[in-house]
């Protein structure tokens, strides 16, 4: 069966139920940041997921195994001391630069904490100015990636200019994607935060040798297409990037994520901005869904009567990915209307949380 057409009975069944237990989830890339904000956002990620990858584009970037090494100390401070949350595992990632070494590489693979290598072309979002210019000068650092099977994470949109943003993610694939998949057979590739239909079915689609490509789909893009950013006013707290698509792509990506297709797993991209800069003249990138991001998942499930492939997307496609054992332990949510929480209070910096609407529909427990 296709397996973007593969909603049965048996999911169907779902939509009566009440509660919903998974073997615990994963977020395959989330933003922390550092120093007050990271203390205030990590404990609501801490409690839902058993492991994070953590997202490199701190004001200065990780682009060391050193460095990788000193912030994931700071991240593990952060972990509720004791009780749900207190061993929470973050992941680190390395910030690719056109002067990483295969050395650095290699340092980052042996260290045991580091699981990926983030790309960000230059000038692509939120702290990319250090960001590669051109993926031809980091070609040692890619064959020593591919050599020793550490996964390279892709921001994936083209910075051209004359490229309308709306289409910045497809023309990513033409450009940079698959050149590099044609020259990195081997190489583990992440496409992030898919937002298109064109992404969707080129991950689905791609003759790639097994474990070797993956996208992360966030609960935002299952949730929302393009008219929550500006219809009725212009509304910062959904602004992100990958900007929301149509309504067409987010279908896709729901039809994606629901579909039990292992190259799809759950990403966050959970990005915290103090609220003045988010509501601002020029308003930063990024949704900020870490305080109930599983529940906002299990309701783009349930609006698709897909629940049964929740744990598949959420606990196992990522872990498998990474190769990485699955967790053991579990989580349950239950089938409850509740009012989303409050805005974050980060030593005076005011987080907006986000929202759809007023209500959830799903309560982790
Ligand atoms: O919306 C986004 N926010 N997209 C990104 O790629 C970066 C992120 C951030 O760090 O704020
Ligand atoms: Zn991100």
């Amino acid at each position: 069966m296709d397996a973007f057409q593969s909603h049965s009975a048996e999911f169907c069944a779902n939509s009566s139920r009440t509660a919903l237990t998974i073997t615990r989830p994963d977020d395959w890339h989330l933003h922390v940041r550092d120093g007050a904000i990271l203390k205030a956002v990590l404990p609501y990620t801490a409690r839902q997921f058993g492991r994070a990858i953590i997202m490199p584009n701190l004001k200065l970037p990780v682009t060391t195994t050193a460095q990788a090494g000193t912030y994931r100390h700071r991240i593990l401070a952060a972990r509720p001391v004791c009780g749900p949350g207190s061993a929470f595992e973050p992941l680190m990632t390395l910030y690719l630069t056109d002067n990483m070494s295969p050395d650095e590489v290699l340092r980052a693979r042996e260290s045991g904490f580091v699981y990926g290598v983030k790309l960000y072309l230059t000038g692509v979002t939120t702290h990319s100015k250090a960001g590669v210019t051109d993926l031809y000068h980091c070609t040692a650092a890619l064959e020593a990636m591919q050599k020793n099977g550490l996964p390279l994470l892709m921001h994936g949109e083209v910075t051209d200019p004359s490229i309308d943003i709306f289409d910045r993610e497809k023309v990513f694939i033409d450009r940079v994607l698959e050149p590099l998949r044609r020259d990195f057979p081997s190489l583990k590739v992440v496409f992030e935060h898919i937002t298109t239909l064109s992404a969707a079915q080129y991950v689905r689609d791609a003759d790639a040798a097994p474990g070797t490509l993956g996208a992360t789909i966030t609960a935002h893009h299952l949730l929302l297409n393009r008219n929550a950013i500006l219809v009725g006013g212009i509304r910062p707290h959904y602004y992100c990037l990958p900007v929301l698509k149509r309504e067409e792509h987010r279908l896709a990506l729901v039809e994606a994520a629901t579909s039990g297709h292992p190259r799809f797993f759950l990403g966050t991209d959970s990005a915290p901005h103090p609220k003045n800069l988010k509501e601002h003249a020029c308003g930063c990138a990024g949704c900020y869904t870490a305080p109930y991001a599983l529940e906002l998942y299990a309701q783009a499930f349930d609006q698709a009567g897909a629940l049964g492939r929740l744990e598949g997307f959420a606990s196992f496609h990522g872990a498998d990915f990474y190769e990485l054992p699955r967790a053991t332990d579990t989580v349950t949510l239950e089938r409850v209307t509740w009012v989303s929480p409050e805005d974050i209070d980060a030593d005076s910096t005011t987080i907006v949380s986000f929202k759809v609407g007023e209500l959830l529909h799903w309560k982790l427990h």
